[in-house]
């Protein structure tokens, strides 16, 4: 299994990884078995599953939720829970008690936390209780109201040095990693040098020591024009649309079900194959 040990050696021995989100049981075991190493349950599950405009809205309950269903689908890979907006910032107490409940109830092994200042003191003590904690600096969405929008963080030197000097104190703190994203080239190249602990980018460019992309974003899930960081490795929607227009042209056409879907009268028919899904009787 991976761990925060094995995150640090990579960067020690210069090898860089990824990370994805994972916000289900099925893609979990996909990811999993797949070898990604980190699976980062990402408050961006407010957007993508949940139909949210912004992360703001996803409650600790959320996710919960689908924390749990992906440490069901999950064996190998450290699992990273994203703490949500206001489960953190009002007290060290309720960020203990939520990451604790991240740990406890849903099988994570860390969280991940967004932006600095008091989040520093809330990351020392997250690990100071063995809980391990993954920090987020540069364009942090849950400060979209603060930030006036997505926008890329850190251009003035005035934002790097100060972003710069939040990773530090993170590291210093007991973050094992942190998430840089929507920052410029130069400074998350910086920042990367000067840590100890890994950096993982997401529109950060290629100097981090890991990357991480959102699981609908890299499979051509969401529609419409990615941001520029954004790497499409499959084009899934186009995928789906196929295969359901494809589907109900069959059922239409009474293609679907063939004989081989079947059942029949005379003798029971089991399961040929012991992992076929089935749902329900
Ligand atoms: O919520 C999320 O998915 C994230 C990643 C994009 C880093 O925070």
């Amino acid at each position: 299994m991976t761990t925060v040990l094995d995150v640090q050696r990579y960067k020690d021995e210069g090898k860089r990884f990824a990370m994805l989100t994972a916000y289900d049981f099925l893609s979990a075991r996909i990811l999993d078995e797949a070898g990604i190493p980190i699976l980062l349950v990402g408050d961006s599950l407010g957007m993508v599953m949940l139909g949210y405009p912004t992360t703001l809205p996803v409650t600790l309950e959320e996710m919960l939720h689908h924390a749990r269903a992906v440490s069901r689908g999950a064996r190998q890979a450290l699992l990273v829970g994203d703490m949500p907006f206001m489960s953190y910032q009002a007290s060290v107490e309720d960020a203990i008690r939520g990451a604790g409940r991240f740990v406890q109830e849903a099988g994570m092994h860390a969280v991940k936390l967004e932006g600095g200042g008091r989040v520093v003191e809330i990351t020392r003590q997250l690990t100071e209780v063995g809980i391990p904690v993954m920090g987020h600096l540069g364009l942090t969405p849950q400060f979209v109201h603060q930030m006036g929008g997505f926008k890329v963080q850190g251009k003035t030197d005035a934002q790097a040095a100060q972003i710069l000097a939040d990773a530090r104190a993170l590291e210093k703190a007991g973050a094992f990693s942190l998430v840089l994203e929507g920052v410029p080239s130069k400074l998350a190249a910086e920042i990367t040098h000067a840590l100890r602990i890994p950096t993982i980018g997401i529109g950060a460019g290629p100097a981090t020591d890991g990357q991480v992309l959102v699981f609908h974003d890299m499979l051509g899930l969401t529609t419409g024009k990615a941001p520029k960081f954004v790497k499409r490795y499959a084009n899934l929607a186009e995928e789906i649309a196929r295969a359901a227009t494809a589907y109900a042209e069959d059922v239409r056409a009474g293609r679907f079900p063939g004989p081989e879907h079947e059942y029949t009268t005379n003798g029971s028919t089991p399961a040929k194959d012991p992992n076929e899904v089935r749902y329900g009787g």
